[in-house]
C-alpha cells in the first residue's frame, strides 16, 4: 500500500523547558497545496469514526495530543498505523478507506486537506468503495 508515514520538522528549546513546536509547509513537506484544516476533539477512547474514502483529496493526518489508531484500506490490503506523537504525519493519496480509532480521551485528530469540502467527493459505502477501486485499477490510474 501507497501511504507515506512522515517526520513532521520539530523544534525544541536547548532545555526542553518551554514545549516543542511542530509545523508543516505546504508543498515542501507534503506533496499538495493545503486549501482546508480541520480537526477532530472531545472524542472518548474507543470512538470510531471516518468509514470512508475521497474521490479527490489529498490529505495530512496528524494527532498534536493523544494517540488514535489509523485503519487504511486500498481495497486489496489493510494496514493500521497510529498517530501517537506531534512529530507524525500520515500522508493519503484519495481512494483509501479508512476507519480511525481513539486510543485515549480527548486525542485530537488534526487534518490538512488538498480540497475544498465536497460531499460528493466521499465513498461513504464500502461495497461502492470497493468497486470504486476496481474501476480505476482497470483503467490503471488510480494511484
Ligand atoms: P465527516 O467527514 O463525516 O466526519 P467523520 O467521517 O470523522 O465522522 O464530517 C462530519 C460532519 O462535518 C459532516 O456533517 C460534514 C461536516 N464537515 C464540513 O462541513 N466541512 C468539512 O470540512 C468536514 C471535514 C466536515
Amino acid at each position: 500500500m501507497d501511504i507515506d508515514v512522515i517526520h513532521i520538522n520539530t523544534a525544541y528549546d536547548d532545555d526542553q523547558k518551554y514545549g516543542g513546536l511542530s509545523f508543516v509547509e505546504s508543498s515542501k513537506d507534503i506533496p499538495f497545496e493545503i486549501k482546508r484544516i480541520y480537526y477532530i476533539y472531545e472524542v472518548e477512547k474507543g470512538i470510531k469514526r471516518g468509514f470512508h474514502a475521497h474521490k479527490l483529496n489529498w490529505q495530512l493526518l496528524f494527532c498534536p495530543y493523544g494517540a488514535i489508531d489509523i485503519l487504511l484500506d486500498d481495497g486489496v490490503e489493510r494496514k493500521k498505523i497510529t498517530l501517537d506523537s506531534p512529530s507524525i504525519g500520515l500522508v493519503l493519496h484519495p481512494g483509501l478507506w479508512r476507519v480511525m480509532t481513539w486510543q485515549r480521551d480527548n486525542s485530537i485528530l488534526c487534518v490538512a486537506a488538498s480540497e475544498y469540502y465536497d460531499p460528493n467527493e466521499y465513498i461513504r459505502d464500502y461495497n461502492d468503495f470497493l468497486k470504486y477501486v476496481k474501476s480505476y485499477k482497470i483503467r490503471g490510474d488510480l494511484i
